[in-house]
């Protein structure tokens, strides 16, 4: 995962997406996956990752816990991202004990959250993190809903500093948020923003992801289908004439790809319990994404 580009060539955003042949990334089969470029390092990462968020809270019993290392595995094969958070219950927990069962699980590239208020508890929550999750490094660290951002910003700053996190964002999930994320957003030099947008939620085009691109910020999205809302509005109706163009043969892959064909998006974080569900999703990573014509055709038949 550590291909490096120049920093203008990031900045480019998705327009400077590449394919991971080549690149020691691993491939979908016979497609070619795709890559997209952190833009603060130009570091490559596979652009569909894994949310945890009622996926990992609570897992019980042999058949949960197999169920869950099979979508871990599905993910390796075609990607790295998982998002957690010390918010999502047990999650973080129940993913540090799953993960060595995974194989390729040496290639994830781990994000998650603090979600405290206060220094002590911000430095003892992010340590925690990195304890459950079995990791001495968090790849991505990122201040949950913005709650205390100020605080945890600076213990966040010593611990990049210290080599124990190696980028900075902030995350929210919801439209009402966005003016003071944008706030934020300018006031320091976050490596990623995580936060909504799909095809039921599209706030974000406004000013955040423009935003985004002129700060050269990494876009993570968050809730990519709605939490499954979008599935439901599809139900029964037959995938439009550009699927195939794109190579889709799932509603999730259009979703998703609709997502990653804005050139600001740089990953998505859909959440499943099923590894039939993750290999759809990794399906989005293959083949070519929309350009406008075709994002719109896919807005028009949801
Ligand atoms: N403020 C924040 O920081 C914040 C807020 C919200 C979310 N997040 C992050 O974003 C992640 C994703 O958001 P989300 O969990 O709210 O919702 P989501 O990813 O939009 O939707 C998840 C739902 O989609 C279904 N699904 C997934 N893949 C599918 C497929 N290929 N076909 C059909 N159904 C599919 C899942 O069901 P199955 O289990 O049956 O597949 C689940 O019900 C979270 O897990 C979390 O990591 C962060």
């Amino acid at each position: 995962m550590n291909r490096k580009i120049s920093r203008r060539e990031a900045a480019l955003g998705a327009g400077a997406a590449g394919l991971a042949l080549g690149l020691g990334l691993p491939a979908l089969g016979q497609a070619e996956t795709r890559v997209h470029y952190v833009p603060s390092s130009g570091e490559a990462l596979a652009p569909v990752g894994l949310g945890t968020s009622r996926v990992f809270n609570s897992v019980s019993g042999a058949a949960q816990r197999s169920a869950l290392v099979e979508v871990l595995e599905a993910l390796f094969g075609g990607g790295a991202l998982v998002d957690t958070s010390p918010m999502y219950g047990d999650a973080e927990t129940h993913l540090g004990e799953l993960l060595p069962q995974a194989a390729g699980h040496e290639s994830m590239f781990c994000a998650t959250k603090v979600w405290t208020e206060g220094r002590a508890a911000g430095a003892r929550q992010m340590q925690e993190s990195m304890d459950k999750i079995g990791v001495e490094r968090i790849d991505l660290m990122q201040v949950h809903n913005l709650l205390d951002w100020e605080t945890h910003l600076e213990t966040m700053l010593e611990m990049q500093a210290a080599g124990s996190i190696r980028y900075l964002g902030i995350t929210t999930s919801r439209a009402g948020q966005f003016a003071e994320f944008e706030r934020v957003m300018r006031a320091a030099d976050w490596d990623f923003v995580q936060l909504n947008y799909s095809l039921g939620e599209r706030e974000a085009e406004e000013r955040l992801l423009p935003l985004a691109a002129e700060r050269g910020m990494a876009v993570m999205v968050n809730r990519p289908f709605v939490r499954g809302g979008l599935f439901r509005a599809a139900r029964g109706k037959e995938l439009p004439r550009v699927a195939a163009e794109l190579g889709c043969d799932s509603p999730a892959q259009l979703f998703l790809k609709w997502i990653l064909g804005h050139p600001a998006a740089t990953c998505v974080i859909p959440a499943t319990t099923k590894v039939k569900h993750m290999a759809d999703n990794l399906g989005a990573a293959a083949g070519p994404l929309p350009n406008a014509r075709q994002r719109k055709e896919i807005a028009a038949w949801i």
